[in-house]
């Protein structure tokens, strides 16, 4: 039995086939290039171009399961339905999907996915992460390295960063427990910080000053628009700041059965520290 890990070279599932691979679990990587690293084998996987569906149930007619992981596009049903119909024909069993801890069941983007899933007929979980950690590394990265800022609609409100390490583990139960919950599980990380107290921190690890730039909705959506983002996505976006700065998301933490991560944004921060200082 094989599972398929879509978006296997991002954050989240180049994490998780390094956990399947310790657990010995058979897998296969779908992924743009057709490539992967080995001991990983992969096929060529394109959410924009059907043709390219059937290729994983060709390469492996052992697939039960399957990691699903959207692009970053306003609505993935487009492409997800046609794709997990085919799948559940060709004998998937549990598929377990990313969302996010401020996309509830049936609103957009993830949460439509999230409302197929659900209403479908097929053993599954759905993961719903608040905000990444290692978005500091990504998103942030420029404005911390190169204006000692970050930047967000968050205001005051609080969010508890959770690792991609703490997500995996989370995926990886879900993907080899004996049985699936079929419900939606909320993963945080261990702490709650504002993005002044986040802007605090990484000065103390960095010894430079780093401010917390507080924007209004409108300014952070035209950032993302500066950043050549889909407008609807970046409404999505916006709409998750707007999710924290209303204290929705350090309400999650709260949520009964929530995945409460180890990994904290201190450590990170000590770990990754060069990442933010020019050479
Ligand atoms: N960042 C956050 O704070 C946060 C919080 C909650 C939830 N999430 C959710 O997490 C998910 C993103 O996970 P991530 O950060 O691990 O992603 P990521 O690092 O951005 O990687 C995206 C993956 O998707 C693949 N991909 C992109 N376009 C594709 C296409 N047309 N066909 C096939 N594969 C394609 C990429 O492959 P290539 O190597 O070919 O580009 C890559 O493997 C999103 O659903 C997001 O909503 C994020």
């Amino acid at each position: 039995m094989t599972i398929l890990v879509t978006g296997a070279t991002g954050k989240v599932g180049k994490s998780l086939v390094e956990r399947l691979h310790e657990a010995n679990a058979p897998v296969l990587l779908a992924t743009r290039s057709g490539t992967a690293e080995l001991p990983s084998k992969a096929v060529k996987f394109d959410w924009f171009d059907e043709e390219t569906y059937a290729a994983p149930f060709e390469a492996d007619p052992n697939i039960d399961k399957i990691f699903l992981i959207q692009p970053a596009i306003f609505d993935p049903l487009v492409y997800i339905k046609p794709f997990v119909e085919l799948a559940i024909a060709m004998g998937v069993k549990r598929i377990i999907y990313v969302s996010s801890s401020a996309l509830e069941k049936g609103d957009f983007v993830n949460g439509k996915v999230h409302e197929y899933l659900a209403d479908r007929g097929v053993d599954y979980v759905i993961l719903r992460p608040t905000s990444f950690t290692e978005n500091f590394g990504t998103v942030y990265y420029h404005s911390i390295r190169e204006k000692n800022e970050i930047f967000s609609a968050c205001g005051d409100g609080k969010v508890a960063y959770v690792s991609v390490d703490d997500i995996t583990q989370a995926a990886c139960d879900a993907l080899l427990a004996e049985k699936t919950t079929n419900n939606d599980v909320i993963i945080v990380g261990p702490q709650l910080y504002s993005h002044d107290e986040i802007a605090a921190l990484l000065s103390d690890v960095l010894g430079r000053k780093i401010t917390h730039r507080k924007l209004t909705s409108e300014e952070f959506r035209k950032a993302l628009l500066n950043f050549g983002m889909e407008e609807k996505y970046a409404g999505m976006l916006v709409y998750i700041h707007e999710q924290i700065a209303s204290g929705n998301e350090a309400a999650v933490t709260k949520t009964p059965n929530a995945y409460h991560g180890k990994y904290s944004l201190p450590e990170y921060f000590k770990a990754h520290k060069d990442t933010w200082i020019k050479a």
